[in-house]
């Protein structure tokens, strides 16, 4: 049985609107493949990260007193997720290694962050490795990596398939620009180094986040880690 981590984005699972129908599609088709395939899920903090960052911010708080805000925020979207899934933890796990261990087939592990200094993209392949999982599918609010920004540039292609590599040339080079990477950079790091290929899906999509969990093709971007 493959073992997939889903990274779930915050503002994907938070859309802003009729959350709760969102939250009860993903939580049914999750549960709908969980025979199939081996699943943790890691929850991104979206808009309650937000609040509490920029409030944060406004008050004075450093990096640090925000990351640990955000992880609280990630935390608290896992546990809703969990209530969709019939099944919340009363406490979250912490780690990567916690998910691990509680990771069996059959059952859906849901966290969100684990400590300041990334994002909870780095988490869900710091979740893989410890798994040993197949792939990371990375749900986010846009439907494929891009040749250029599609806001800005009118030539922007979509790009189906791409490597590990190119990825990391991608994300280096914006990262200094641009507070919302397309993914994060360590967690790049590990995809590269532990070869775990990422399917980058817009999550807002149900019926395609589930092909790419299953491993079928998907549209949206795969990235081969094994080349
Ligand atoms: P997210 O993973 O949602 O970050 O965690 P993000 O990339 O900023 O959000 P999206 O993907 O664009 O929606 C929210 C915040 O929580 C802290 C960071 O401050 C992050 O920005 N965080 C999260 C950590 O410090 N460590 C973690 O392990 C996870």
């Amino acid at each position: 049985m493959d073992k997939v981590v889903v990274s779930v984005g915050g503002s994907v699972l938070i859309p802003g609107n009729n959350d709760s129908e969102y939250i009860s599609r993903l939580a049914g088709m999750l549960s709908s493949v969980k025979d199939e395939v081996q699943l943790a899920v890691v929850c991104g903090g979206g808009r309650t990260a937000r609040y509490y960052a920029t409030t944060g911010r406004e008050l004075g708080g450093d990096t640090y007193q925000l990351d640990i805000m955000g992880i609280a925020a990630t935390r608290i979207n896992a546990q809703l997720l969990g209530v969709a899934l019939g099944d919340m933890p009363e406490r979250v796990p912490e780690t990567a290694a916690e998910t691990a261990r509680a990771s069996e087939p059959g059952r859906i592990v849901v966290m969100g962050g684990t400590e300041p200094g990334h994002t909870t993209d780095a988490v869900a392949m710091m979740v893989a490795r410890e798994m040993g999982a197949d792939r990371v599918v990375n749900a986010t609010a846009v439907d494929a990596v891009y040749t250029a920004d599609p806001r800005k540039d009118p030539n922007a292609e979509k790009i189906p398939r791409m490597t590990i590599e190119r990825l990391g040339e991608l994300v280096y080079k914006e990262h200094d620009a641009s507070a919302s990477s397309v993914f994060d950079p360590l967690g790049v790091q590990i995809a590269r180094e532990s070869r775990i290929d990422i399917s980058m899906v817009d999550g807002r999509n149900v019926e395609e986040l589930r092909k790419a969990i299953l491993g079928q093709p998907f549209d949206g971007t795969f990235v081969d880690s094994h080349n």
